[in-house]
């Protein structure tokens, strides 16, 4: 990556973290546990990368009110943060390190892992409805809350999840892999991206296009996560390495190898940029970020 690049990724980060954690909830009152264990798992860093994406799909289109876009930055971030702390429990992943900190379920047990869960997922919901102003721009705001709702479910990243777990242990096709990875990891950057162009005002067919790239760059994103995890260590990547191994998981990996997951994550990411060339929007920054992610090293 470029200096000028880093600096900038870095700086658009921080701004990204500054808007997500002003949404968060005081740690008050009989419920004081529960918003504990949610603070703890969204103020322990993480890239940002959803709400990141969405604002900059946003830019992209000309959008200007951030009293509309940010608490949707602030939701997709806590439904991010959900999935992650849901994903480590005993009874899924059982990982014991998230962030670089303990898992949540490790500092907090694993009823209130579960119940900060359930209330950053509805939290989402409550911060993401602080967007509607009772204007005309209600009916995009009402579009990308419906798509807020339904891609991190039951036919998106629930969906994904659910094979990915009963999956454990048996050889699955490639098939099946690709339906794991666009639905648990794809579906969530699709619900940010598009969320971006849908709130700025994109055309129809530019959302449709958003979509297909955002997809693209998904499952990518999961491919290079399912190399980090036999290749990186656990202090770079603040998280548990081997643990698909231990699971006996099927990865990109576990099914064609270290070396042709690179090239496939290569090529979509290629064929990702492709499609963002043909968009009417531009954004060099959103370009420049979604080509980086080809060679994170967390
Ligand atoms: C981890 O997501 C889960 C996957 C879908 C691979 P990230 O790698 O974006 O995790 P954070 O938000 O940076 O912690
Ligand atoms: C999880 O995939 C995707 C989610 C919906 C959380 P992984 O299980 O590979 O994510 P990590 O490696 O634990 O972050
Ligand atoms: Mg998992
Ligand atoms: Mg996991
Ligand atoms: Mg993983």
């Amino acid at each position: 990556m470029q200096d000028m690049m880093k600096e900038e990724l870095l700086s658009r980060t921080r701004r990204t973290e500054e808007i997500v954690c002003r949404f968060l909830p005081e740690e008050k009152g009989w419920q004081k546990t529960v918003l504990s264990a949610m603070n703890y798992t969204m103020k322990a860093g993480g890239k940002r990368l959803r709400p990141l994406l969405m604002d900059e799909t946003y830019r992209m289109y000309g959008g200007q009110d951030r009293d509309l876009i940010e608490p949707f930055m602030a939701a997709i971030e806590m439904i991010h943060t959900y999935s992650l702390i849901h994903d480590d429990l005993p009874a899924l992943d059982n990982d014991d390190y998230r962030r670089g900190r303990k898992t949540a379920h490790v500092i907090y047990g694993e009823a209130m892992a579960i119940l900060a869960g359930d209330a950053l997922l509805n939290y989402a919901f409550e911060t993401a409805s602080g967007a509607f102003n009772g204007t005309e721009r209600d009916i995009r705001t009402a579009r990308a809350f419906q798509v807020l709702a339904a891609k991190p479910g039951i036919y998106g990243m629930i969906g994904g999840q659910t094979a990915d777990v009963e999956s454990e242990g048996c050889a699955i096709s490639m098939d099946k892999l690709l339906f794991i990875h666009k639905n648990k990891t794809a579906a969530l950057i699709e619900c940010a991206m598009m969320i971006g162009a849908i709130l700025a005002g994109a055309p129809e067919k530019e959302i449709k296009m958003v979509e297909a790239i955002a997809d693209k760059v998904g499952v990518a994103f999961q491919i290079q996560d399912d190399i980090l995890d036999c290749t990186a260590s656990s202090s770079q990547l603040g998280k548990p390495v081997g643990s698909d191994k231990k699971n006996e998981k099927n990865t990109y990996v576990s099914l064609v190898g270290i070396e042709q997951a690179g090239l496939d994550q290569k090529r979509l990411t290629m064929e990702a940029i492709e499609a963002f060339d043909q968009l009417s929007g531009k954004n060099d920054f959103l370009k420049e970020l979604l080509l980086a992610l080809t060679g994170r090293r967390y």
